[in-house]
Formats: structure tokens, C-alpha cells, sequence
């Protein structure tokens, strides 16, 4: 068969590495999907900008909305960020030519993701998001798919590597919040505006996405209690540490008797638990399910290689043909279904 034909809209620290993993590992993907896939078109802001990778074979926009609406591709790829503008446009002007797209934008997710996920299987597209939730882990596919022969009550964890970092080094090292915010945007895993990292916002667009795929809730983040962790203080660490626990920026959806409760905040976590040990940008997500019990994943939640790694596994799919319905479940089936069904507080 032909090669898959991919534009990447934005060039910085995700869309570089996905570049350069492509480069690395497109004769292997080919074996194993039974389909090449190659970059064809990319798009940035500034074309004189070092990005460590080599463009010139690339046809170039400036214009992520016209790459959508004119490149010769199959399949999309945004990684602009932002939860309007151009990268809510070239979304909705792909899947409107029946393109496949493949975003780690969990804002837009969070906000626009019914509407695209109807907008999707309204044009025969797919809409793959693996990496929009906790970077590197696999928490979308498995939900999809393992979980599927499971009842969720819970699901929480870590979901955000920029707090986990700054909290981790400020515990370690005593290092102000500030110097260790500077040092996780300098790494790349902050968001382009970090106040949507430390104040929660980040976790959660994340959890209500989890959420939706959990217990087949519409997807929002509206209704999310969400408290971030820049108050916190080395102080608050060292009292936590004195009484045997850590603090953690946690994410919980739970089902409860009137419906599922959605949460967001610092919590403290005794040592002794699994969760505690999560350092660093590691992100950790917990599952219960009624027949498996509680399965936890783990691993980097930030950062440009490993969320390269999700989006590349989500080209891999649609070159291997896999037609998993967007969100979980077919968005005809999400309007009548999924908005009825449950009550978020
Ligand atoms: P960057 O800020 O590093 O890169 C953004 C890219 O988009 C840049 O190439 C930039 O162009 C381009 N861009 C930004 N605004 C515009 C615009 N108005 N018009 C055209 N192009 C634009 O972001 P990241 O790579 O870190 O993140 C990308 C997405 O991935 C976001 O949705 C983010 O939330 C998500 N994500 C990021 C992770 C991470 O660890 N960084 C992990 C998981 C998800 P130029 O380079 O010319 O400025
Ligand atoms: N800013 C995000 C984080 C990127 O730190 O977790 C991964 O979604």
C-alpha cells in the first residue's frame, strides 16, 4: 500500500520529536502496521528557527489552518496547543475533508472534544488522543480496550509532570517553586501559559478525559473541583514529611450513589504507598475495576520524546487500520447515550 501521508502542525517540543522518532523508527512501524507512514507537510510560525531536525523535504505552511484545509495528507497531526484559535480550526477543517487527526491537545479536548468526536464520524475520520492524557502512558488505549471487560468505580493518579516535578524537587533539593518551574519549562514539560500546570487546569482537561472514558460520561471539565499547588509551601512539605506523608497533585474521578465526583488538588500520600514514590516528571494513573481489581500504570507524563512516543502509536494504529470509535464509544451513540446518562459534581 502507499505510504500514509502526515502533516504536523507545530514544530516545537513534541512535533520536533515526533519528527525525529518518525525518522528513527519509520522502517519498523512499517513492518509491524503493515503500512508506511510518512511526513509530508509541516507546520510552524518561524521557519528560520533551529528546531534540531532537518524540514527541507517537507512542504511548509506558516498557516496550520491552511495545511488542514489544502495539504495532500491523510492524516493531521496538531500540536500547536491551545484550546481555540488556529488549533481548533485546522482540527475542525481536517476532520471536515474526512482527514484522520492525531492531537495531544487536551485543552481542546476538554472543551470541544464532543463536538469533534461527532465532527469525526460524521466524515468517516479518526480522532486518536493518546497522548493528551499523561504523555508517555498508555492510560487511553488501555481504557479502550483492557479495561473494556471491566465496571470502573475509580480512577486518580498523578497526571500532570511539571507538578509532580516542581513538588519532587522542592522536597529534595529545597529549591523555591520558582527555580524549579523555570527548570521544568527550560525541560519542556510545562505548558506554553504554566499557570494551566500549576493552578490544576492541566490535571484537569486530563481527568475529564479519563472520566469520559472510564465511566462514559460526556466530556467536560466544567464541573471538576480544581485546587493547583501554588500555594504550597517547602514548609508544608516538611510537616507533611515530619507526619509521614508526601504531597501529591491528584486527579480522582469516583463513582458515587448520585453520580461522579471529579477532583483535583494537593493531597497528602503516606510514604508507604505506591503513589508517593512517583518522582520526578513520572506520572501514575490508578484503575479499579470490578473483575481485574486496581491496575496502576506509571511513567513520563511530560516531555518531548515520550509524548512523541503516544502520538507515533497513534499513527501506528490507523496504519495498522484500527477503527476504535473516537471517545471511547460512536459519538451517535455519545448524544443520545453519554449526555443522558450520568450526573458530574
Ligand atoms: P511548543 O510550545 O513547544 O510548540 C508549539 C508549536 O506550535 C510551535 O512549533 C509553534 O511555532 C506552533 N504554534 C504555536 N502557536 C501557533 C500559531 N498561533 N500559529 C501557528 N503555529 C503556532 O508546545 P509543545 O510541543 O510542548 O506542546 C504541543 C501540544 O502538546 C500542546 O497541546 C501540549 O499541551 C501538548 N503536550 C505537550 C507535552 C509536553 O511534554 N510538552 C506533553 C503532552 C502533551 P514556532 O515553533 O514557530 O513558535
Ligand atoms: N504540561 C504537561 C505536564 C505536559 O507537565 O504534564 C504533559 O501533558
Amino acid at each position: 500500500a502507499d505510504a500514509l501521508k502526515v502533516g504536523i502542525a507545530g514544530l516545537g517540543t513534541v512535533g520536533a520529536a515526533v519528527v525525529q522518532l518518525l525518522s528513527k523508527h519509520g522502517g519498523q512501524i512499517a513492518t509491524k502496521t503493515g503500512q508506511a507512514v510518512t511526513v509530508t507537510a509541516v507546520s510552524a510560525r518561524d521557519r528560520t528557527r533551529d528546531r534540531g531536525i532537518d524540514v527541507s523535504a517537507f512542504e511548509w505552511f506558516t498557516d496550520p489552518v491552511e495545511m488542514a484545509r489544502t495539504a495532500d495528507v491523510d492524516i493531521f497531526v496538531e500540536l500547536i496547543g491551545g484550546d481555540n484559535g488556529p488549533a481548533e480550526e485546522s482540527v475542525r477543517a481536517a476532520l471536515a475533508r474526512g482527514i484522520h487527526v492525531v492531537t495531544a491537545n487536551k485543552a481542546l479536548l476538554a472543551r470541544h472534544g464532543v463536538e469533534l468526536a461527532v465532527l469525526a464520524e460524521a466524515n468517516d475520520a479518526c480522532l486518536n488522543y493518546e497522548a493528551a492524557v499523561a504523555g508517555g502512558i498508555p492510560i487511553v488505549k488501555t481504557l479502550r480496550e483492557s479495561m473494556a471487560s471491566n465496571d470502573i468505580s475509580r480512577i486518580y493518579g498523578i497526571l500532570n509532570g511539571t507538578c509532580n516535578y516542581i513538588l519532587t524537587r522542592m522536597e529534595a533539593e529545597g529549591i523555591s517553586f520558582q527555580d524549579c518551574l523555570s527548570d521544568a519549562q527550560r525541560l519542556g514539560y510545562a505548558e506554553a501559559d504554566p499557570t494551566f500546570d500549576i493552578e490544576g487546569n492541566d490535571t484537569a482537561h486530563k481527568l475529564a478525559i479519563l472520566t469520559s472514558l472510564a465511566f462514559g460520561t460526556e466530556i467536560s471539565s466544567d464541573d471538576i473541583y480544581v485546587e493547583g499547588i501554588t500555594s504550597i509551601t517547602t514548609a508544608d512539605i516538611q510537616a507533611a514529611d515530619e507526619l509521614g506523608f508526601r504531597i501529591k497533585l491528584l486527579g480522582v474521578a469516583q463513582r458515587t450513589d448520585t453520580g461522579i465526583e471529579q477532583r483535583v488538588h494537593p493531597t497528602m500520600v503516606p510514604k508507604s504507598s505506591a503513589i508517593a514514590r512517583i518522582d520526578g516528571v513520572l506520572n501514575a494513573v490508578a484503575v479499579d475495576g470490578d473483575f481485574v481489581g486496581e491496575i496502576v500504570l506509571v511513567g513520563p507524563g511530560a516531555g518531548g520524546n515520550a509524548t512523541a512516543s503516544s502520538v507515533v502509536a497513534d499513527l501506528a494504529d490507523i496504519a495498522r487500520g484500527d477503527e476504535t470509535p473516537v471517545l471511547g464509544m460512536p459519538a451517535a451513540e455519545l448524544n443520545s447515550y453519554q449526555r443522558a446518562r450520568m450526573r458530574l459534581h
